[in-house]
């Protein structure tokens, strides 16, 4: 067992640090027991609002409904955009650095006002109005952010679908939240590699024929498709628009975007989070997890297509007027120095990325660090999933030099912004924990029961109270949401995820403990691997579950039963890879396929995951009771042939 090592505050770091503890403890307590009081104060401070709030907060868990700044007048891209215009109007707003080394743009606020309220000009033309849905798949280029942009700035609602998601996934997507205009590029470009958007897109939009719109950026200039009736050249379009588009004047609880996320059962959802909420949690948890300092140059390595990329990457940052950094490649190209390369070349002051990404770079050892100088760095995080110590310290030893704190932020799409993390300059650290609930939080531990467990202790986490970037709806389908978050554990919302709790309170998120996967820190649920798998003709029977993974921190582990007489084959394997990439995209392809004649059921047909899961994970000593199975004598079997790891 790895020996963990608390780190307490450093104080050379403290001294100019927004938030000491006593401060943390006053404010928490505050928040809790004077909420309306202590969210009203942050709103005000901010964000900027046309028209003020008639009621803080109200909320009832048990109709899944929450509303914060009732009545309240504001507008998401104002506050990210315009409101810093007379003060820092020519600070750079956007650093884009290109997959190529030598590509990169600097964009000030002024001109991110300018391409926003062309694009929002060129999206009113084509009809787009307040509450219609816009897709935007795109790569990592700043017309992702103005897309974004644009559409809060007229009040349509945003859907980012992820780049690396297949033509069906996409497809699925602008079906399920009626999307009628579509925003993309020709080409992406990561790793050297042309990823083919607009080819996928035209795919999707075979299905979809209320699509009227496909706005197309010119990224590469590579061989697209044309439909003259549908598309149109983005920088064409844009070039003919105004500079001047005022910004849509949107209720508090107007919808503000929607953003599908993997559950445990059926398709994605279309997870809607609304205006004022949002950017509070996106902009506070900005500033005081990420410890924001005026100046500061701050790099999320997320893509804009997760939750991570809306909050740390547009919202959060340009709501408090920083300088966000935007990268469209990937940490190993042209090679794994890359990152400390454009930290350095852009005087990077916070990084925050994902454990996978860390224990990637740490398989690479500390040559490429090293050979760059990370002197500009002050703060590093990490998102996505549990970091292991052992990658903890690594970072922090390694990449940090010992000196910047590590900020383990533990949220969720659904959250909208971090839930449990450090302040930095205030708590001890500990690799491995989240540690402590941000303001307004309320965590507890449940059993199976609900029944909520004090002190030191291991459970399901949920969280007893509302908070405002919570999510306030399951896109078109409201029971889903009550279902899947307000129903296990009445009057509470559920995670998904278990934690451990130790003497000082602290909170060690272990993981979901629902049928969802986090792969790269990329969510997804064993069912829609399942249903893609059972797809192919030949398959009779699939189960999926997670295995850990040293660098993915999960890999997919797929058990197939075929049909009677088919036999397996290595071309049969790479085929259902296939159908994978097909129906969801890459990320989602099993890492190891299992040819299972029989699978573990219970005598009424259950297919029993725990006994798959611990196979997988090669945990034979821990089965647990296998003689309640109709058929025992299949795991025999499936340890016999376990797929190699
Ligand atoms: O299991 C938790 C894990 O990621 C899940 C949320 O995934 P998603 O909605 O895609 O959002 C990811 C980025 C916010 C959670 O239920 N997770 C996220 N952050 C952490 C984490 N697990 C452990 N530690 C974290 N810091």
């Amino acid at each position: 067992m790895y020996e963990i090592k608390n780190h307490p505050v450093d104080p050379a770091y403290a001294k100019d640090a927004n938030l000491t503890l006593e401060q943390y403890q006053a404010w928490y307590k505050e928040s809790l027991e004077q909420p309306d009081q202590f969210w009203a104060a942050r709103a005000e401070q901010f964000l900027t609002w046309s028209k003020p709030w008639s009621k803080v907060n109200e909320y009832d868990f048990s109709k899944g409904e929450a509303t914060w700044f009732k009545d309240g007048k504001l507008n998401a891209s104002y506050n990210c955009i315009d409101r810093h215009l007379a003060t820092r109007g020519d600070q750079v707003a956007i650093i884009w650095e290109g997959d190529d080394p030598n590509d990169d743009a600097k964009i000030t606020y002024k001109e991110l006002h300018e391409q926003v309220c062309r694009l929002s000009n060129a999206l009113k033309q084509r009809g787009v109005k307040k509450g219609d849905r816009v897709c935007i798949y795109m790569p990592m280029i700043p017309e992702a952010a103005y897309a974004m942009l644009a559409c809060t700035r007229v009040g349509a609602v945003h859907s980012v679908v992820f780049g690396g998601f297949s033509p069906e996934s996409l497809k699925d997507r602008i079906l399920d939240s009626d999307c009628q205009v579509l925003i993309t590029a020709d080409e992406g470009v990561r790793g050297g590699r042309h990823i083919p958007l607009k080819e996928n897109a035209d795919k999707a939009l075979e299905h979809c024929p209320d699509v009227h719109t496909c706005l197309v950026v010119k990224r590469t200039g590579g061989d697209i498709a044309w439909h003259d009736n549908r598309d149109i050249w983005y920088h064409e379009l844009i070039a003919q628009m105004s500079s001047d588009c005022p910004a849509q004047e949107m209720d508090s609880e107007d919808p503000m975007f929607i953003l599908y996320t993997s559950g445990s059962t059926g398709k994605p959802k279309g997870v809607m989070h609304t205006t004022a909420g949002y950017m509070l949690g996106s902009a506070m948890t900005h500033k005081y997890i990420l410890d924001y300092r005026e100046g500061d140059i701050f790099w999320c390595t997320a893509d804009v297509g997760w939750i991570t990329g809306h909050s740390y990457i547009i919202y959060g940052p340009l709501a408090n007027g920083a300088t966000t950094v935007m990268f469209e490649g990937v940490p190993t190209y042209p090679d794994a120095s890359r990152c400390w390369q454009v930290v350095d070349k852009h005087k990077v002051n916070t990084f925050y990325t994902a454990p996978t990404a860390i224990r990637a770079l740490m398989s690479q050892g500390e040559g490429p660090v090293k050979q760059c100088s990370r002197a500009s760095i002050r703060l590093l995080g990490t998102v996505g999933e549990p970091i292991n110590p052992e990658a903890w310290e690594w970072y922090y030893n390694v990449v940090g030099e010992a000196r910047c704190p590590i900020v383990d932020t533990w949220w969720q799409t659904e959250t909208g912004s971090v839930m449990i993390a450090p302040l930095p300059g205030a708590f001890t650290l500990k690799p491995g924990s989240a540690t402590l609930p941000f303001f307004g939080i309320e965590p507890a531990l449940v059993d199976g029961e609900g029944n909520e467990l004090e002190g030191a202790t291991e459970g399901n986490l949920i969280i007893k109270r509302s908070w405002p970037s919570q999510i306030r709806s399951v896109y078109g389908d409201h029971q889903r949401c009550i279902d899947t978050y307000f129903s296990t554990y009445p009057g509470s919302y559920f995670t998904g995820d278990g934690a451990r709790r130790d003497e000082d309170g602290y909170y060690w998120i272990t993981g979901r403990v629902d049928d969802v996967l986090n792969v790269s820190g990329h969510r997804m649920g064993t069912a829609e691997i399942e249903s893609a798998l059972v797809l192919h003709k030949a398959v009779a029977e699939a189960a999926v579950v997670g295995y850990p993974h040293d660098i993915k921190g999960q890999g997919v582990y797929a058990y197939v039963t075929l049909m009677s007489g088919i036999q397996p084959s290595e071309a049969l394997r790479k085929e259902l890879l296939d159908v994978v990439s097909k129906e969801i995209g890459a990320i989602a392809k099993p890492d190891l396929i299992q040819w299972a004649p029989g699978l573990p059921k219970t005598r009424s047909g259950k297919i029993m995951r725990r006994i798959l899961r611990k196979i997988a994970a090669n945990e034979l000593d821990t089965l647990g009771d296998t003689s309640t199975l109709a058929d025992p004598s299949v795991v025999n079997d499936l340890i016999d042939n376990r797929a190699n790891q």
